[in-house]
């Protein structure tokens, strides 16, 4: 399944989709700067000096200092960033909009008091007429011909090479795990019985070794605060630096993102009604480190790119299991429908039976939990099914985050019928902290196409 990207074909118009935003990427953030007034003085004082503050490329500086809008648009910048350079510039929404029509100001102000651009010749039909009449005129192609061919459409054939999902990988994300390693005291009787629930799945990691890990897990109250509560958030950035919780930041590095994939997956979970928010910067906490330090041990630099996927299971209310296992079989066609032979493993954290707060505090639940992991193999979509309530009461205030397994679940191929898992690795321990570990490897084999 190829994306739809139809909306390149519509004439003298740039969609400002994920791909062109990581392009501009900073370029709008520039822009975002003036809207301070300190930052608006220091621009005009001296603009190049200003602009070369900013790691855009030299061709967006250029066409900035050219007010070059078409340029600035087809380089990935958008109308409503572009505004605050054009309003520090003292420019209007007209006068910006009519500068890249190659109409005068005064022609283009014209054009709208005589009731605006018609449609007729501006449909994709007219752009297509025009350019038959014109065969062999290189057009100026922003998007380049991969996009191109994505943009084609689903009537395309599916290209030979695709991203593959090779695993999943289940695991407590506990803070006290990452604290223990950090302070050498995993030879400590305490943290060597959770420690060595891992050893297996450290060398299963060193053997099956992905390109890029689909992380799902929960913020804690660490990159977004009460100001911003968003139910799903998809990482496209670059790279995440480990938080500072509160005692300074963990010593591990921090992870290199996919903006590339990531992007990929935004555009099809969001047209598959997914609502996610796409964060470009943000920290990353214990829920995403944790899990790493787990199954990759003490290292200089995560061996493989990491895609953060923050679901809120913090404030109610929080998405259902089964809202999370459809996520799962999205993120499955999203993967696979990525044209690049990669490996990638989808992880989801969190869990099991825990409840941080009140008198309750301490509360674990083997049985519950471990029929869990039963069911988490074997019936999947009934589990889901799982109302908040019985996380809340059987497993914990804090358990809740088990609704995240889903995501991975629901990524496998045995789920849509395409293949079979196998159950690599199984452990449950009490306690680390306030909670029960649980720990689950699926491998993901499947059937050879006809
Ligand atoms: C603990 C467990 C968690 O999942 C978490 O996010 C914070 C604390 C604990 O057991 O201490
Ligand atoms: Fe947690």
């Amino acid at each position: 399944m190829a994306l739809d990207k139809s909306y390149q074909k519509v004439p003298g118009t740039t969609i400002f989709d994920a791909e062109q935003s990581a392009k501009g990427y900073h370029l709008n953030q520039f822009c975002m700067s003036l809207m301070k007034a300190e930052n608006r003085e220091r621009f005009l004082a001296d603009q190049r000096a200003y602009l070369d503050e900013w790691p855009m490329s030299e061709e967006q500086k250029q066409a900035v200092l050219d007010r070059d809008l078409n340029e600035c648009i087809r380089l990935g910048g958008n109308i409503y960033f572009l505004a605050k350079w054009g309003a520090t510039l003292g420019l209007s929404f007209q006068q910006m909009a009519g500068s890249m029509t190659g109409m005068s100001e005064e022609d283009y102000r014209d054009l709208m008091l005589h009731g605006g651009r018609a449609i007729e010749g501006n449909r994709i039909a007219d752009q297509e007429r025009a350019d038959e009449s014109q065969p062999a005129q290189p057009q100026a192609d922003p998007m380049g011909d991969a996009v191109k061919a994505a943009a084609a459409g689903a009537d395309q054939q599916a290209p030979e090479q695709h991203a593959q999902i090779t695993g999943a990988v289940f695991t407590s994300h506990v803070p006290a795990i990452g604290v223990a390693l950090d302070f050498g005291k995993d030879e400590e009787p305490y943290w060597k019985r959770v420690f060595d629930g891992y050893e297996f799945s450290k060398a299963w990691e060193q053997e099956n070794l992905p390109d890029v890990i689909f992380l799902v897990y929960n913020d804690h109250a660490t990159a977004f605060d009460l100001s911003i509560i968003p139910t799903f958030v998809l990482g496209t950035g670059e790279s995440y630096p480990a938080a500072d919780e509160g005692y300074g930041p963990r010593p591990v590095p921090g992870i290199e993102g996919d903006p590339e994939l990531a992007a990929h997956i935004a555009h099809s979970l969001i047209r598959e009604d997914f609502d996610l928010t796409l964060v470009n910067e943000m920290t990353v906490d214990h829920g995403l480190t944790v899990p790493l330090s787990l199954m990759f041990g003490q290292v200089d630099k995560w061996p493989c790119k990491v895609i953060p996927f923050h679901v809120n299971v913090v404030q109610y209310p929080v998405p259902s299991g089964a809202r999370c296992f459809k996520l799962g079989q999205a993120l499955r066609r999203a993967i696979e429908s990525y044209d690049r032979p990669i490996k990638v493993q989808v992880w989801s954290t969190g869990g099991m039976s825990h409840q941080l707060q009140g008198p309750r505090a301490g509360l674990i639940n083997r049985e519950w939990d471990n029929q869990f992991l039963d069911r988490l193999i074997e019936d999947p979509a009934g589990l889901s099914q799982t109302p908040h309530l019985e996380y809340v009461e059987e497993a914990g205030s804090e358990g809740i985050e088990m609704v995240m397994w889903f995501i991975a679940r629901g990524a496998m191929s045995d789920i849509d019928g395409t293949g079979e898992i196998e159950v690599d690795h199984r452990f449950y321990h009490v306690p680390a902290s306030n909670t029960a570990v649980g720990h689950l490897i699926l491998s993901d084999h499947p059937h050879e196409k006809e």
